[in-house]
């Protein structure tokens, strides 16, 4: 069944059913991996699949047009899940010409080599099809330095790869198919796992993008946007700000149940003050879920008992992720139950820092809390809660 985005515009992307780790990233609901055939008198094809893919991508541009009448292969993004299957198109068909931006130019040689001659396009440049041309904007770090979109004015669609993408797998293919409810988690998750880090840089892509008038966009991944466009665009510009919403999470794991029970005492101290918390243990949840929950919580509280003078090893997974993705501002807490030396609340307290984080306080209990240090546990929760009510 052909997918039309705009009359001469189709999807001609792969859809993924069983991915449920994408590098590290839950995708419980699979994934698509979005390519675009844009038909004006020349034929230009707009990214590619993951390679294991190339077969089905191919299939959905015969069923359009004859591949060997696609002149370009636009490369938006570098990264393997959208440039993938660029080797196997060029082997296919050796006319077609390569263009992407200029950090690409040097990517795409470390990854393919040599042999494939690039053209490289800057900010501005436009690709005359003729009766549809392509503009490209440079978008570093959105996802990565070579990331750019192209826009197509004639018709007002932005095809803009990784930005406002989301893991879903479906057989829908637009959002008013599938409904804003069921695609703005994903959209969210997507977000706080692969984009948060990049705040400033979405912000700067949105500037660039403000003024051109869009009618849809059709991101790499997940479903293509008609409907929900003003909603998804001011949605990231609330994410990329770092805006944040009046409640907590606490994060934590533990070994003898001593940190579980000073997480579940901050847990009564913060909800009491009528700030809405949620508890989640490391060893249980999936921590990319968990970094969902992150994207719009005020309060992180991190607990982890010490092993071996350090961070308990679960939490420490955790600390390491979530300081990559920098959640600047958060009011943050490290808690956790220590036998002798201590020592995972000195690690903890140094990642929320250089996460960005405004460390609020810390709170080690030596082995099994009391009722005496539940007591300060509580008030320790009542106190964030403040904080959380106060910003
Ligand atoms: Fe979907 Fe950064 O690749």
């Amino acid at each position: 069944m052909k997918v039309e985005l705009k009359d001469g515009i189709y999807w001609v992307g792969a859809v993924d059913w069983n991915v449920r780790d994408f590098h590290g990233y839950s995708t419980h609901k699979g994934t698509t991996y979005n390519a675009y055939l844009v038909m004006g008198g020349k034929i230009a094809l707009v990214d590619t699949v993951k390679a294991p893919f190339y077969e089905e991508m191919l299939e959905r541009i015969k069923e359009i047009v004859p591949p060997d009448r696609i002149s370009y292969l636009i490369v938006n993004h570098v990264e393997m899940d959208h440039s993938g299957s660029l080797p196997l198109v060029k082997k296919a068909l050796p006319k077609v010409e390569v263009l992407c931006s200029p950090r690409a130019e040097e990517e795409l040689k470390l990854h393919y080599g040599t042999e494939i001659a690039l053209t490289v396009v800057k900010t501005g440049d436009i690709l005359e099809l003729g009766g549809k041309s392509l503009t490209f904007v440079e978008v570093p770090m959105v996802h990565w330095p070579d990331s750019m979109v192209s826009y197509i004015k004639e018709d007002k669609v932005l095809l803009p790869n990784d930005a406002f993408g989301h893991h879903i797998a479906s057989a829908e293919r637009f959002d008013d198919e599938l409904g804003w409810e069921v695609i703005l988690p994903e959209a969210a998750k997507y977000y706080a796992n692969i984009v948060m880090p990049y705040g400033p840089q979405v912000l700067k892509a949105l500037d660039a993008l403000r003024g051109i008038d869009i009618e849809v966009i059709g991101p790499s991944h997940g479903i293509i946007w008609r409907k929900y466009i003003p909603q998804i665009v001011t949605t990231y510009e609330r994410w990329a700000k770092g805006e944040t919403e009046e409640r907590a999470l606490i994060v934590y794991d533990t070994m003898w149940g001593s940190t579980e029970k000073m997480a579940r005492a901050i847990y009564r101290g913060i909800t009491e003050e009528g700030v809405p918390t949620k508890l989640y243990r490391l060893s249980i949840t999936d921590k990319s879920d968990i970094v969902k929950e992150v994207l719009e919580a005020r309060g992180l509280l991190i607990g982890s008992p010490t092993l071996n003078n350090g961070l308990f090893p679960s939490v420490a997974e955790f600390s390491t992720y979530i300081k990559g993705l920098r959640p600047k501002g958060r009011k943050a807490v490290a808690f956790g139950s220590y036998g002798w030396g201590g020592g995972a609340i000195k690690a903890l307290m140094a990642d929320l820092q250089t996460a960005g984080m405004e460390v609020l306080e810390e709170l080690q209990v030596k082995f099994v809390p009391d009722a005496e240090a539940l007591t300060r546990c509580e008030d320790l929760g009542r106190r964030v809660a403040q904080r959380i009510k106060k910003s």
